[in-house]
């Protein structure tokens, strides 16, 4: 295992933060881990598991050991009544999956095209994009647990998904190290398009003709394209915040404030609003501190416009969440964690 030192750790934030890694191992095959576990470097409490590095922020220099999942793999592993399992592992890249799928014409995953990141941290937040969550196609989540130095299969009931969450994230944080993930899709397709303005994008694309999950794909892509910036030119980590849920009656008054307020009630009574209206009703569109941004076309994203400190992102979404709570009462909740 090749373990390097002090490693630059700029390429692997989609933020672009300055920092370092201490120790660093790119792990391209998991079964591996054990061997990880029982390096010099290694402490389980100062290791940072790392996939595409598109929902972290680096606070700065890591002192322990980074660990790059990088292993590369898809297979079927069942078909049956039209459903096919399919098994990726880890560090393989989320939109390359999502392409290989489409390409194989098995449907399910089109919705979630050109989310950065990797196959591994997809269950972490459970992604979701245009009207579906990852946790809608995932079967099976196969971990390494730290606890028991064994590898097990998580089901999606133990997965404990809900909006941006799940167990990876709350009581499984730093006890299960994703190794690969079994998905469920379908050889039929049923579009789902009842999101924002994907059905008309989508009829743009197709003419007339009915539409297939490359269509839909294209149609999202070309959407993430026109308002949110690429990593590869602007540095940021997608949504900083989670769009957050209210009690129906606090809904009720901001409606009555503000009757274009979007809304998307939950079925329990709660309503989630959009982070990225609120913030754009505060006028913060554009927004710098230091090197930092509120993005001009999606306020909900803030991006590095070049030599952005943790300090300067921290700062910038402290104020937004301040104004977003004096104008309307809202508390907003970071999505990526900070490291
Ligand atoms: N809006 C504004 N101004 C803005 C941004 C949004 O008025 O600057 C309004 C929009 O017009 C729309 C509503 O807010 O009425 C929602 O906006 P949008 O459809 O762009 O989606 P979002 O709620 O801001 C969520 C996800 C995105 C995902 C999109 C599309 C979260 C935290 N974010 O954003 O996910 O791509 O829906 O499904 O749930 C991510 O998680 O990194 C991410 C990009």
């Amino acid at each position: 295992m090749n373990i390097l030192e002090n490693v630059d750790l700029r390429p692997f934030n989609t933020f672009g933060l300055n920092a370092r890694a201490r120790f660093f191992v790119e792990l391209d095959d998991a079964a591996a881990l054990p061997d990880v576990c029982a390096l010099p470097c290694f402490n389980r409490a100062k290791v940072l598991w790392l996939g595409g590095g598109s929902n972290i922020l680096l606070r700065g220099d890591y002192p322990g050991l980074v660990v790059k999942m990088a292993a590369k793999g898809i297979r079927e592993t069942a078909r049956s009544d039209g459903t096919v399992l399919v098994e990726a592992q880890a560090g393989e890249i989320w939109h390359d999956f999502v392409r290989h799928t489409v390409a194989l014409g098995l449907n399910g995953l089109e919705n979630l095209s050109l989310i950065p990141g990797t196959v591994g941290a997809a269950p972490v937040q459970n992604i979701g994009a245009y009207g579906v969550e990852v946790k809608d196609l995932i079967r099976s989540v196969r971990c390494f647990d730290l606890d028991t130095g064994r590898f097990v299969t998580l089901d999606n009931a133990q997965c404990r998904f809900a909006y941006r969450d799940s167990l990876f994230k709350q009581e499984g944080r730093g006890r299960y190290v994703i190794t690969a993930v079994t998905f469920a899709l379908s050889e039929r397709f049923e579009a789902k398009t009842g999101y924002g303005d994907l059905a008309a994008v989508l009829a743009e694309i197709c003419g007339g003709r009915p539409p297939c999950a490359a269509d839909v794909a294209q149609a999202v892509c070309r959407i993430r394209r026109a308002k949110l910036p690429d990593p590869q030119v602007q540095g940021n980590v997608g949504s900083f915040f989670k769009n957050p849920v209210v009690v129906a009656e606090r809904a009720g008054r901001l409606a009555a404030a503000f009757p274009d307020m979007p809304r998307y009630p939950q079925g329990d009574g709660s309503v989630k609003l959009a982070a990225g209206w609120l913030i754009d009703r505060c006028g913060l569109k554009g927004r710098t501190v230091g090197g930092a941004a509120v993005h001009d076309k999606q306020a909900l994203v803030l991006v590095n416009t070049g030599r952005a400190t943790a300090a300067d992102v921290a700062a910038l979404a402290d104020e937004v969440c301040g104004q977003v709570r004096e104008r309307f009462g809202v508390e907003l909740e970071a999505e990526p964690g900070w490291v």
